[in-house]
């Protein structure tokens, strides 16, 4: 049987993955989308591998439930923890976020770069493999991104107070004459205005999403579901928590019709 007309399934935290749902649609206009926003169990951050291991295949199953062809852990958390796992216990693909260290390393001129993740992503293996594969001759500067997925999720992004926040961040990555700043989190492109005020106009901030999404497109292709029926798309998000910022933040990225479901 050909799947290429199911939708592709997509998940996150909260609403960080958003910023790669708003590249999803651009890049395949024709393919439906289903989101779950698991902010009920947010952040995923401190959270030990086999909790998100378990949340991870609880939306995971949902997902298949729904008939997805293809699934996109749109957190770099989650990925870290849990995408052996959902690899080798599911028979659909999946998409991983990997920090953007790669970029970084091969365009930076001040040799310094740094990237801005949660704990969960830096303690993963797949973030030491790519360090030391792509950063060998710079220097990485690591940073956690304390309390900023959750400023995101409660829609404080233009307060006063993370901008402040933010500024103390940086302070030792400027020090570090830092040209380029990697998110290492899907929820972060949403502080990326922010950023730029705190940050020197030289220091370059690298989103990860249109990699990702270029990776889905290879991916749906070498699989043969790619749909390329010329139907309007259906885009669904299923949220297990509140669901009003993730509303508010829809309503400022995308023109599309959707519909959201709390669960
Ligand atoms: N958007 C998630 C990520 O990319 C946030 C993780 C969390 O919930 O702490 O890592």
């Amino acid at each position: 049987m050909n799947n290429s007309k199911q939708p592709i399934g997509i998940f996150d935290s909260g609403v960080g993955g958003l910023t790669v749902w708003k590249e999803l649609v651009k890049v395949l206009p024709n393919e439906s989308v289903i989101y779950y926003a698991d902010n009920k169990h947010c952040p995923y951050g401190p959270k030990s591998k086999d909790e998100i291991i378990k949340l991870a295949s609880n939306v995971v199953d949902f997902l298949i439930e729904k008939k997805c062809k293809i699934v996109i852990v749109a957190c770099n958390t989650a990925t870290a923890a849990a995408i052996d796992f959902l690899r080798a216990n599911y028979d659909i693909p999946f998409i991983g976020m990997e920090p953007a260290v790669k970029p970084a390393a091969l365009n930076t001129k001040t040799k310094s770069i740094a990237v801005l993740a949660t704990e969960g992503t830096f303690n993963g293996k797949l973030y030491i493999e790519t360090s030391r594969k792509f950063a060998c001759d710079v220097e990485l500067n690591i940073q956690v991104g304390d309390k900023l997925v959750d400023i995101v999720e409660k829609g404080l992004v233009n307060e006063q107070s993370t901008k402040k926040h933010l500024e103390k961040m940086v302070e030792s990555l400027i020090k570090k004459n830092i040209d380029h700043l990697v998110l290492g989190c899907t929820h972060y492109p949403f502080l990326t205005g922010v950023l730029k005020e705190v940050l020197p106009e030289n220091v370059e901030i690298i989103n990860p999403a249109p990699a990702v999404i270029k990776q889905t497109q290879r991916i749906l292709k070498a699989n043969n579901l790619v749909n390329n029926l010329f139907a309007k798309p259906a885009y669904e998000f299923f949220v297990s928590g509140d669901s009003a910022v993730l509303k508010n933040i829809l309503k400022e990225i995308t023109s599309l019709s959707y519909k959201v479901i709390n669960l």
